[in-house]
């Protein structure tokens, strides 16, 4: 280590492993928005709570900025580390550390990915239901640091409400011990939820203490043509109302385009406008009936132009896959990417608006709508043009960007539903938030983080 700062953080913590390894410092600074150069001053990777402590110490005495790093699959730039910041790495924190079968809770290091939480959640006959395609790689740290939502949102709620405990060391260094699995507490503000959802910028996650839930009944996977978005409303308003949901998420026929040329199956011969994955309980005989006379309706009405039941696993994979591979089948073409939300029941006006916006303004862009719809979230990703370059591009999606920050804000929407502001969406953050809640914001920043070391840059 040349640098003294780096030499005296590694006389101080003997079991912290340092890297300033070119190869480390470009992987580990940045995220899956790959929009800026990483430039950390180094990669840190503490084994203990004590460790962390010690390091936002030394961070403070130096005035050197933390970026906390998970699996790095965030899409806003929270993780990215371009100034000289020091990493913060939690791979090595990743063991369960406790189950308690009473309480029914999971407590676990920061680092495990979310699938291994899964799995440990399983091995006990239980489930942990937050779930979404990065679950192999992110880290529960980054989703609790994010409140990371995903596909069964619409069942099971987002990482928020499975936090019954977190251990949390402050941009100063002191650790706390927050809500300890307790159902009720009681006792004045919940700072657990503060900093669930604060990107890293309060603190860093250094145990969760997670609530399992009974695991649901078998279920089923249906794939859904729809010729219209009014129609897809219905199918919604139908399917919630005789069937118990799971998961309901579309896609439209530009995503399917783009999946399937990435080696997914071909779901039916026709292409039709927008597609539904939905999942349900299907425990028995009766709910299997009441799946059928759903489809039969949907069909009669024309709501549904064409579907497909999964018969088994590898067929409700092979439908899953048809939504969860979009964002990898989407990756090479440099997509710069959109999370918003609006009330469900505002979905149809909001999107006819912003195709119509989109159409005029930007007819060369190939627009890709998929997501949440269950929940009001919709991704929309606009794909690079080959001929264009990268700065051009960006600059030009801002142009898009402003034309729908202003659309959200005539339906009552946010320009970040569940992947966070951090530097993509900073710049429109006040478009969300009022200037009095932002001022709040800062000043709770400037209590936990006095020195503002953590996270500088993201979401403030
Ligand atoms: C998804 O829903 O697939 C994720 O939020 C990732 C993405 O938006 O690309
Ligand atoms: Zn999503």
């Amino acid at each position: 280590m040349t640098d003294p700062r780096l030499s005296e953080l590694a006389r101080q913590l003997p079991a912290l492993k340092l890297s300033t390894d070119p190869g480390d410092l470009e992987h580990h600074g940045r995220d899956w928005t790959r929009r800026w150069a990483p430039a950390p001053l180094a990669i840190a990777w503490p084994s203990s709570i004590e460790d962390v402590q010690g390091v936002v110490r030394w961070a403070n005495a130096h005035g050197v900025g933390i970026v906390p790093s998970g699996g790095r699959t965030g899409l806003s730039g929270g993780a990215v580390a371009a100034h000289g910041e020091l990493v913060v790495s939690l791979d090595r924190m990743n063991r369960v550390l406790a189950f308690d079968p009473i309480d029914r809770i999971l407590t676990v290091q920061p680092g495990i990915a979310l699938e291994a939480v899964q799995n440990a959640a399983q091995e006990q006959g239980l489930l942990y239901p937050v779930s979404f395609a990065a679950r192999g790689s992110c880290q529960i740290g980054g989703n609790i640091a994010t409140n990371a939502g995903g596909i069964r949102v619409i069942r099971y709620g987002n990482t928020r409400q499975w936090v019954a405990g977190l251990k949390v060391v402050t941009g100063t260094g002191e650790l706390l011990d927050l809500n300890r699995g307790l159902i009720k507490n009681a006792s004045g503000y919940d700072l657990r939820h503060l900093v669930i959802g604060s990107e890293g910028t309060l603190g860093i996650v250094v145990e969760a203490t997670l609530t399992l839930t009974s695991p649901p009944p078998a279920s089923q996977v249906m794939l859904l043509a729809v010729p219209a978005m009014d129609a897809l409303m219905k199918v919604f308003a139908e399917a919630r109302h005789r069937l118990r949901l799971e998961a309901f998420e579309f896609f439209t026929d530009r995503a399917l385009h783009h999946v399937l040329a990435h080696g997914a199956q071909r779901p039916f011969d026709d292409t039709h406008p927008f597609y539904v994955v939905t999942e349900f309980d299907a425990a028995d005989e009766q709910a299997e009936a009441d799946a059928l006379a759903f489809f039969g309706l949907c069909m009669d009405e024309g709501w549904v132009a064409d579907g497909a039941i999964a018969a088994n696993e590898a067929q409700a994979a092979a439908l899953w896959r048809l939504r969860e591979g979009i964002t990898e089948s989407l990756a090479p073409h440099k997509p710069y990417k959109n999370d918003v939300s609006v009330r469900i029941s505002a979905v149809p006006a909001f999107m006819a608006e912003m195709e119509a916006l989109l159409a005029e303004g930007y007819p060369h862009f190939d627009v890709v709508w998929f997501g949440h719809i269950g929940d009001g979230n919709l991704h929309i990703n606009v794909l690079k043009p080959t001929d264009l370059d990268n700065a051009t591009f960006v600059a030009q999606c801002e142009h898009v960007t402003a034309l729908l920050v202003d659309t959200l804000a005539r339906h009552g929407g946010s320009i970040s539903a569940e992947h966070g502001i951090g530097l993509v969406k900073k710049p429109w953050l006040g478009s969300v938030r009022s200037d009095a809640e932002i001022a709040l914001m800062r000043g709770i920043k400037a209590v936990w983080d006095p020195r503002g070391i953590m996270n500088p840059g993201k979401l403030l």
